[in-house]
């Protein structure tokens, strides 16, 4: 595995070494970590970002490496440089390895064929498009809880017409062999395209004996004019509260990417409730890093 672009490009195989080697590191410690330090990597953020970019951190040094943050609006982009003289500026400094996250759909595999062959591009989260690291910290999640997932039934919830990780998490619902995702959304948020599982507007149909619910963060900032809707009428019919998880198994898992805007899409009892599984996610998201940068690094795949 050169890169990590998106979902597609890794087979189930390649999903379950990944979740493996994150096991590996989550209960192993520093002294068993392999050490990467005459590498760098490079946080190339376009987009604010709390748990992606300092997960990516700390899984770089945990494994030894040097890590770089770049201000992008300090950088010399402010003056006209082109991302890809970006990159190329910090390759030519030794900087192997670039996490970056862009608002357009599909940048990172776009500058990739302008790029030498002897750099690593790892998506972060593109618009619309991907987030595929997000997809596999929440696998790792869930299959540690619920590890059949040939049985799981699993609900996405919210704005699903904007939202990357829902594509990814399709994807990588249709490689594992999930066996029911359901997308739940009022229909003026249905995603263009459908990729996997089944689409419904009735949240109470779609909780009926579900084992995880992700709900998903409005992405106000990518809300195009006729795509806003009243709130409050979201919040009746679709937030995570505890009437509505109540529909779900007891023993359910409620997930949620973050960040969460508590009150509209989650209630806190439920975001600080016994099924939150929200920041073991977060907690997993470094271990899932760290088999992500491994894996590349030592050309495993
Ligand atoms: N889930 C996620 O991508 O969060 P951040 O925007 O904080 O990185």
């Amino acid at each position: 595995m050169k890169h990590l672009l998106e979902i597609s490009q890794l087979s189930c195989d390649d999903v379950k070494h990944l979740l493996a080697r994150a096991q590996f590191f989550k209960q192993n410690s520093v002294q068993d970590y392999p050490q990467y330090p005459h590498q760098t990597m490079a946080n190339l953020f376009y987009e604010c970002s709390t748990r992606t970019r300092i997960s990516f951190e700390m899984a770089a040094k945990h494994l030894g490496m040097h890590v770089v943050n770049v201000d992008i609006e300090r950088s010399s982009e402010s003056k006209g440089e082109m991302l890809e003289d970006t990159i190329l500026t910090l390759f030519s400094m030794g900087i192997k390895t670039f996490v970056l996250r862009h608002q357009k759909n599909g940048c990172p595999k776009a500058i990739v064929s302008a790029l030498p062959s002897g750099l690593h591009i790892i998506n972060a989260g593109d618009g619309a498009h991907e987030h595929p690291s997000q997809a596999l910290l929440d696998l790792l999640t869930i299959t540690e809880y619920k590890p059949n997932l040939d049985a799981l039934k699993i609900v996405v919830v919210g704005d699903l017409l904007h939202s990357r990780v829902a594509n990814s998490l399709q994807h990588l619902c249709a490689l594992m062999g999930v066996s029911d995702l359901v997308l739940v959304a009022p229909e003026q948020w249905y995603p263009r395209t459908l990729i996997y599982g089944r689409l419904t507007s009735s949240l109470s149909e779609a909780l009926h004996n579900a084992d995880v619910v992700m709900t998903l963060r409005i992405q106000n900032e990518r809300l195009q004019s006729g795509e806003f809707l009243d709130i409050n009428h979201y919040r009746q019919q679709y937030a995570i509260t505890q009437k509505t998880i109540a529909w779900a198994k007891p023993d359910v898992m409620v997930m949620h990417p973050g960040p969460v805007n508590r009150g509209i899409e989650l209630d806190s009892d439920v975001a600080d409730g016994p099924r939150s599984s929200i920041l073991e996610q977060v907690k997993n998201g470094v271990y899932m890093r760290m088999a992500i940068l491994d894996t590349i690094l030592s050309k495993t795949l």
